[in-house]
């Protein structure tokens, strides 16, 4: 009798439809009317869902992305994703890729991030983006939608990645904020993650105590928005909220060194646990390990494989907070 092999995983596929060129430094103070001298710098392919491919990728899991890309900065992009072998599907575009610039100011820990708009993308452009990503939808498997939309993008293009991946058998996972957030919740997605902020400028509120940020994920549930909603709270941890319930987490106790690509983190870990087969409980608080993986590492840095797997079985020992 043939031994039976377990079918492989399905690739995790994530849309970026306005990544960034990171450009990350240092220098002592930043104050205005000086040169302000700078440290040794460093560039990262940035943007939502391309962070959570890499981190898909550096767990163990298998991925594609998919990405605009255009003008040198394009160039260089595409680059640094040859250079991780990470599996991916480049859409050209007319205007140049934008670039990020993050500075840590030394003397003070201080972070500062200056994100830039994007390139204007074109109808045909974005419906590029839609075509040659409704190729790549892995039947039973997820479509992370993560990051803004660059100018020219209509509102309800997450919607419609929401709508493409139902059709198709996939379960669309969301991360954005505004009314992309707001148009993706009114088509429906399997699971949701807004921060804080992201949850209370859809909802109309600041969101500051316990109840409020959980009567707010419980009604995404309730009204169909999503199927689960994971609440992000920083360095206060995540409430999960789904058909089964409330589930809420504090974060264990980490040094944080920077916060770039915490929510990025956060999402791929649970999606990649729940590929893997593993229960919502679990994806969460592997989750949690990630997204506080991930503050430890400095400026851009994702979060490292050993810091998540002990993280994570830290977390596994714990039980949820009420
Ligand atoms: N200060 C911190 N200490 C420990 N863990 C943290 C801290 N900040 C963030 N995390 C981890 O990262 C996760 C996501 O963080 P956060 O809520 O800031 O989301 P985000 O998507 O990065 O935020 P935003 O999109 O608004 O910038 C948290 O749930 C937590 O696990
Ligand atoms: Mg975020």
């Amino acid at each position: 009798m043939e031994a039976s092999v377990p079918a492989p995983m399905p690739p995790i596929v994530t849309l970026t439809v306005n990544p960034a060129l990171d450009i990350s430094t240092s220098t002592e103070q930043v104050i205005s009317g000086h040169k302000l001298r700078c440290g040794a710098s460093r560039l990262d392919p940035g943007g939502g869902g391309i962070n959570v491919a890499r981190v898909v990728q550096r767990l163990g899991g298998r991925t594609l992305a998919v990405y605009t890309a255009g003008g040198p900065t394009g160039e260089a992009y595409r680059r640094l994703i040859e250079a991780e072998r990470l599996p991916a599907l480049v859409v050209p575009v007319q205007g140049s890729t934008r670039e990020d610039f993050t500075v840590d100011e030394t003397t003070t820990g201080k972070q500062f991030r200056f994100v830039l708009q994007g390139p204007v993308l074109s109808e045909p452009e974005w419906r590029l983006c839609l075509a040659l990503l409704a190729d790549s939808i892995p039947a039973g498997g997820f479509v992370v939608a993560s990051g803004s939309l660059p100018p020219g993008v209509p509102a309800d293009f997450y919607a419609q990645v929401a709508r493409l991946s139902r059709q198709q058998g996939a379960r669309c996972v969301v991360d954005a904020s505004g009314p992309a957030l707001s148009a993706a919740l009114a088509e429906g997605v399997f699971l949701v993650k807004p921060s804080r902020r992201e949850l209370g400028l859809h909802v109309g509120a600041t969101l500051d105590s316990p109840g409020s940020q959980v009567e707010a994920a419980a009604a995404l549930v309730a009204d169909g928005s999503a199927d689960h909603v994971a609440l992000t709270l920083g360095g206060e941890g995540a409430v999960l909220a789904s058909k089964s319930g409330i589930l809420r987490l504090a974060v264990p106790q980490v040094h944080v060194q920077s916060t770039v690509g915490a929510g990025d983190s956060f999402l791929a870990a649970f999606v990649l646990r729940l590929a893997q087969g593993r229960g919502v409980e679990a994806a969460f608080r592997a989750a949690v390990a990630a997204g506080s993986a991930a503050v430890m590492t400095p400026a851009t840095e994702l979060c490292r494989r050993d810091d998540v797997e002990r993280l994570e079985a830290q977390l596994s020992a714990e039980s949820f907070a009420p």
